[in-house]
């Protein structure tokens, strides 16, 4: 059977990935950051898959822990890489503190570059699948939002090229663009400046905060779980495309992009945009 990795692995859409590939027969390195101190989390999973999880540490700002699974893979096959791990800042780009930038980026894109980097010696032997989590917020830009929109848009560019690269070795690349999941994602969700009244920003944070309660308490959300089996569909898919958008939401977007001329696509969005982050309470 299959060996996949899963990024990101101790909540959310990584954990429910792990769940549903080990009851599928899949065998499953399931990575995490101090995932080993964290005994709790794939308690169950552990007793009842014995012979196919294997839990190993994987912070992905970590230089050692990226050595450490290297050094794993380097006798053994891996199928399929899955980075789901990432986060969200949010905030204007006039008052994100650089070192908040630099901690998306190195977890978003580096993390990601990285890892593939060092698993592509693996993935090239077994003709494997890379998997890569971008957003809708990788498909159009949101106030408040441009370092985690340009992460996912990097994501993007670096799945699109990748996936061209790899070509004469059989290894696939896809993007999964999921819309708004009730994950633990807005909890983790961390602004980038110090919150006050005072800026100039004020309300379009107010704003902002507003939508993002409004989006986590919405009756009838979108399930994560059609997200985890989209993907294991996409992995035993033969010839899978390079993009799949999950949920409303991030179709909708897919389908304006599509049917509307940027400049039109830019106007309708923008007005829309505008009216949500600068109304009056
Ligand atoms: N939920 C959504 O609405 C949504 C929409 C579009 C895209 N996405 C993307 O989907 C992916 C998974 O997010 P989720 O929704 O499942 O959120 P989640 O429940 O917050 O899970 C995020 C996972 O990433 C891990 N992580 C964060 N920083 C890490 C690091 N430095 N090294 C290793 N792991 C790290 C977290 O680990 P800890 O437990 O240690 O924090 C957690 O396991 C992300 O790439 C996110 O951008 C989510």
């Amino acid at each position: 059977m299959k060996t996949v990795l899963v990024t990101g692995a101790t909540s959310g859409f990584g954990k429910g990935l792990v769940t549903a590939l080990l009851e599928k027969g899949y065998n499953v390195v399931a990575t995490g950051r101090s995932l080993i101190g964290r005994q709790d989390v794939f308690a169950h999973e552990r007793e009842k898959y014995k012979t196919q999880l294997v839990e190993l540490d994987l912070d992905v700002t970590s230089a050692a822990d990226m050595k450490a699974i290297e050094e794993y893979f380097r006798q053994r096959p891996l199928d399929v890489l899955i980075n789901n791990a990432g986060f969200a800042i949010f905030g204007p780009v006039e008052e994100c503190s650089e070192e908040k930038l630099r901690k998306q980026f190195e977890v978003n894109v580096f993390g990601v570059f990285l890892l593939t980097q060092k698993l592509l010696p693996a993935l090239r032997h077994a003709k494997g699948h890379i998997i890569n989590f971008s957003s809708a917020f990788g498909l159009m830009g949101f106030p408040l939002s441009s370092a985690y929109c340009a992460t996912k848009f990097a994501i993007e560019g670096f799945s699109e090229s990748l996936s061209y690269e790899l070509k004469p070795f059989s290894v696939k690349v896809s993007l999964i663009e999921p819309g708004g999941y009730r994950t633990n994602f807005n909890n983790a969700a961390e602004w980038g400046m110090e919150l006050s009244t005072n800026s100039v920003y004020s309300r379009q944070v107010k704003n902002y905060t507003r939508l993002r309660q409004n989006l986590a308490t919405r009756p009838n959300p979108q399930r994560p779980e059609e997200v985890v089996q989209g993907v294991i569909k996409i992995i035993q898919t033969n010839n899978p495309k390079i993009n799949y958008s999950f949920g409303k939401d991030a179709f909708l977007v897919r389908f304006m992009k599509k049917i509307m001329p940027r400049s039109l696509f830019h106007r309708i969005s923008g007005k829309a945009l505008y009216s949500q982050f600068n109304k009056e309470h």
